[in-house]
This record gives structure tokens, C-alpha cells and sequence, in this order.
């Protein structure tokens, strides 16, 4: 792709689901990104925007080298390992990954002198916290990790914080509420293998193509019984990272918000307006509890307002399963529910 003049930025893990919206949205704003991934769980059809570089984040000489490529003084850091369950059978391998994976880019970072980052971290930071059940979430709330994967995504933020008073870094640490949706354009979509998320398996439900979906508890203390999480559609996440991006930040500066909506939706809310847009309802049962599941997880977004000018604008929960069901019915890659598959099996 012509570059012309456009400034490039690194995009660690711009394959996967995050990653490739961001690359979208950074080239619409007239940026070059530059997607640097090892493709151990992104797709090399998610990389459609910029240029491909083929490495892994522990190699800090790949990075140093792309960096050097493309002159990238901006980089947006998704590469990592997300699977909350995993993390606690295999924490070790979640530390190597997402710690030391970052402690190896921060490195080639300091080295070729980027001054700004964008991490990628997580409302897993937040734990249960202490606060009242219902409450919404504040940056400041207690930081109280339930599992290996939010451990590392604290550890991974202090490291960050501490490099940019080290040597004028400045970032900003996204912590996400439940990224959900896809690109209108059905290009981009979400594809974990494994899939554990509830939109993805409730549509998979919904469409036949999936066993029912197990509703994890409906004893909570939540109005409904089942849980409240803050979904927010992958594109308004998208734009925060370039807000982020763009933000002014003094030399030194390291600023940690939330990205959500602020509202709420329970489990059963999701499942009625999956029913909805598939035109069928799902099937479904109620299961036991999963472990370390939250009963309310809602973001205060206050902050990404006030410091990043942003909002979410297509978050609306109807709206987020209708760019899901659009992707679902004919994802682009995946092997997990390919289109072929569904061509043999069409769901009545
Ligand atoms: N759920 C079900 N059945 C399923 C899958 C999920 O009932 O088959 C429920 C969960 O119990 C939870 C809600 O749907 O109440 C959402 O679950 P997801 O697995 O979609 O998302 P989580 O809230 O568990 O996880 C999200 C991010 C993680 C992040 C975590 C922070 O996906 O990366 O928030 O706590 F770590």
C-alpha cells in the first residue's frame, strides 16, 4: 500500500479482533498502520489497512526493526493473551506473553525512541473491587485482579507507567468493559478460537449452528438474576484508541481510562435481543455459575469524556448484535464457523 506521507503506527496485535477495527479506523484518519503480529491467534485476512510485519513481541529486535521500517514514533499495543480461563491453568504462560512481551517492547520502544503508547488493557483490573454490586465502575475503584489475565494486565500498565516517568513516554491505558460487535462492512469481525463470548455463542445458538446456550447463573443480585456487563461495539472502541492516540499528553504522562458505556445489560437482556434480530429465539438453558464471573461490571466512562473527548456512538445493544448477526451469518475468515460450513448446513 502507498504510504505517501502519512505517519505510521505500530499496531501489536493488529490481526485480532480489536487490532484489525483499530487499523481500519487509523487509516480512515489518515494514518499508515503498521500490524505487527505473530498470527498465533489473529488473521492474516484481518490485515487489510497498511503494512504486515510478521514477528513476535518477545523478539525485541523485530520490533525495533519494524520500527525503524516504517519510522513509527506511535505505538498502539494489543498483542497478548486474553482467555481469563486459560490464564489460570497456564499463568506462566500469560507472564512470558503479556509481561515479559511487553517489558521486550518496551524496550525496542525506549531504544528507537516512541513517544507515545496506546496498551490495551481490561476492566479484569477492577476484579470484584469491594464496591457495592450494582456501582459503576470509577478509574480509581480498587484494584483486585480474579484471575492470571487481569494480573498481567495491572502488571503490564505499572511497567508502562513507570517507563514513561523513565524516560517521557506518555500513554494511555484503555481499559475495556466487553468489546462486541463488527465492522458494518462485514470485513472485519470477531473470530476467537475458542469462541467464549456470550454475543458469538448466543448467535451461534440462534442460527443452529451451535449447542444452546448455557446462561451462566441466574441467582445473582442483579434485577434480573443474570449478570450485567457494559458492552461496547468494537468500532466505538476502535475510535478511543485513536483519541488516545491524538490526545495531548505532557512528556512523562501516563493516563489510565475506562472505555464503556456506562450502561449496563444482563445476560438475558442479550440473549432477548439476539432472539430478536436472528427473527428465532435462542435456545438456551440456565447453568450453574462460572467461576469468577462478576455479578455487575459497568464502566463510569466519565473520564474518556472528559480527558479523550469520546463517546460511544454506535453502542446501542440492538444495534452491537446486529453488526454481530451481519458477521456471524458470513464471517470473512475463522476456521472455527467458516461461510463454507455454513453453505453445507444452512440454518433453518
Ligand atoms: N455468559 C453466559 N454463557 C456463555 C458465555 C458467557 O452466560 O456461554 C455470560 C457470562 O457469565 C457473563 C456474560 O455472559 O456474565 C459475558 O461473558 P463473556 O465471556 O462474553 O465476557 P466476560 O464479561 O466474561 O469477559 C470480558 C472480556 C474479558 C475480560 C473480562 C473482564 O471478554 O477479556 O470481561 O472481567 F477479561
Amino acid at each position: 500500500m502507498d504510504r505517501g506521507s502519512k505517519p505510521a503506527v505500530l499496531v501489536t496485535g493488529g490481526a485480532g479482533y480489536i487490532g484489525a477495527h483499530t487499523a481500519k479506523a487509523l487509516s480512515e484518519r489518515g494514518y499508515f498502520p503498521v500490524v505487527f503480529d505473530s498470527l498465533s491467534s489473529g488473521f492474516r485476512e484481518a490485515v487489510r489497512w497498511g503494512a504486515f510485519v510478521h514477528g513476535d513481541i518477545r523478539d525485541a529486535r523485530a520490533v525495533a526493526d519494524a520500527l525503524d521500517e516504517y519510522g513509527a514514533k506511535s505505538v498502539i499495543h494489543f498483542a497478548g493473551l486474553i482467555e481469563v480461563g486459560r490464564s489460570v491453568v497456564q499463568p506462566d504462560l500469560f507472564w512470558e506473553i503479556n509481561v515479559a512481551g511487553t517489558v521486550s517492547l518496551l524496550t525496542a520502544m525506549r531504544e528507537r525512541g516512541v513517544e507515545r503508547m496506546v496498551f490495551s488493557s481490561s476492566a479484569a483490573v477492577y476484579g470484584q473491587g469491594g464496591r457495592g454490586a450494582l456501582e459503576t465502575i470509577p478509574e480509581g475503584a480498587a484494584k483486585a485482579p480474579a484471575s492470571p489475565y487481569g494480573d498481567t494486565k495491572l502488571a503490564c500498565e505499572w511497567m508502562i507507567e513507570a517507563q514513561c516517568r523513565a524516560y517521557g513516554l506518555s500513554a494511555v491505558a484503555l481499559r475495556y468493559f466487553n468489546a462486541a460487535g463488527a465492522d458494518p462492512s462485514g470485513l472485519i469481525g470477531e473470530a476467537h478460537e475458542p469462541e467464549t463470548h456470550l454475543i458469538p455463542l448466543a448467535i451461534a445458538a440462534a442460527l443452529g449452528e451451535a449447542k444452546p446456550l448455557t446462561v451462566f447463573g441466574d441467582d445473582f443480585d442483579t434485577p434480573d438474576g443474570t449478570c450485567l456487563r457494559d458492552y461496547i461495539h468494537v468500532n466505538d472502541l476502535a475510535a478511543a484508541h485513536v483519541a488516545a492516540l491524538e490526545v495531548e499528553l505532557p512528556a512523562g504522562a501516563f493516563e489510565a481510562v475506562n472505555v464503556g458505556t456506562g450502561k449496563g445489560n444482563s445476560v438475558r437482556e442479550v440473549v432477548d435481543a439476539v432472539g430478536r434480530a436472528a427473527g428465532r429465539p435462542v435456545p438456551h438453558s440456565v447453568g450453574a455459575r462460572r467461576a469468577g464471573d462478576p455479578p455487575s461490571l459497568v464502566a463510569d466512562a466519565s473520564r474518556a469524556k472528559e480527558l479523550l473527548g469520546w463517546e460511544p456512538v454506535c453502542s446501542d445493544l440492538d444495534r452491537i448484535v446486529a453488526d454481530a448477526l451481519r458477521w456471524e451469518a458470513q464471517p470473512a475468515y475463522g476456521s472455527g464457523r467458516r461461510a463454507t460450513d455454513r453453505k453445507a448446513q444452512p440454518a433453518s
